[in-house]
């Protein structure tokens, strides 16, 4: 990868277990899908390169469990983000459900002023098990000052622009 860029920006995602955080971050990162995919055992970062004009921006993206029982120690997680990607199912309305939880875990370990929140909605490929509207899913986000996408890792749908999105905020 060029080593080159201006600026490095870290961003965590998070989520119940089994939402597709790791798939989000395969398809974003190397254009793979795992359809097997295990429970992430820790903590595993990826980086890409973007470009908004002139510039770079390395974008480093953290991943950990959505199980309490795999997670690593939360404050070296979420140390130094800012930004985040809120992942839930759309197929699975617990997940949303729990949304509240995650943002409030994130805002407990960073500067709640200073971070970036999307909230994503993934798995759209599967509209007939849907559970969750999207216009519940995007009043929650304007009630919450955060941008939302619906994404799908497995057909790549907006998987790219959730991330330009979220960079061109932080930006
Ligand atoms: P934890 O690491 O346990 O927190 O889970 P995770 O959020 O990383 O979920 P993961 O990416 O491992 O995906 C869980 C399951 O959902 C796997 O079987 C994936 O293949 C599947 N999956 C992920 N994204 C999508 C998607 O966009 N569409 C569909 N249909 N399945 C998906
Ligand atoms: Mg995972």
């Amino acid at each position: 990868m060029d080593t080159e860029y201006d600026y490095l920006y870290k961003i965590v995602l998070i989520g119940d277990s089994g939402v597709g955080k790791s798939n989000i971050l395969l398809r974003f990162t190397r254009n793979e899908f795992n359809k097997e995919s295990k429970s992430t055992i820790g903590v595993e970062f990826s980086q890409k390169n973007l470009k908004i004009g002139e510039k770079t921006i390395r974008i480093q993206i953290w991943d950990t469990a959505g199980q309490d029982r795999f997670r690593a120690i939360t404050s070296t997680y979420y140390r130094g983000a800012i930004g985040a990607l809120l992942v839930y199912d759309i197929c699975n309305h617990n997940s949303f459900d729990h949304i509240d939880r995650w943002l409030k875990e994130l805002r407990d370990h960073v500067d709640p002023e200073s971070v970036i929140v999307m909230l994503v909605g993934n798995k759209c490929d599967l509209e007939e098990k849907r559970a969750v509207r999207p216009e519940d899913a995007l009043s929650f986000s304007q009630r919450n000052s955060m941008a939302f996408m619906e994404t799908s890792a497995l057909e790549s749908t907006n998987i790219e622009q959730a991330f330009e999105k979220l960079v061109s905020l932080i930006y």
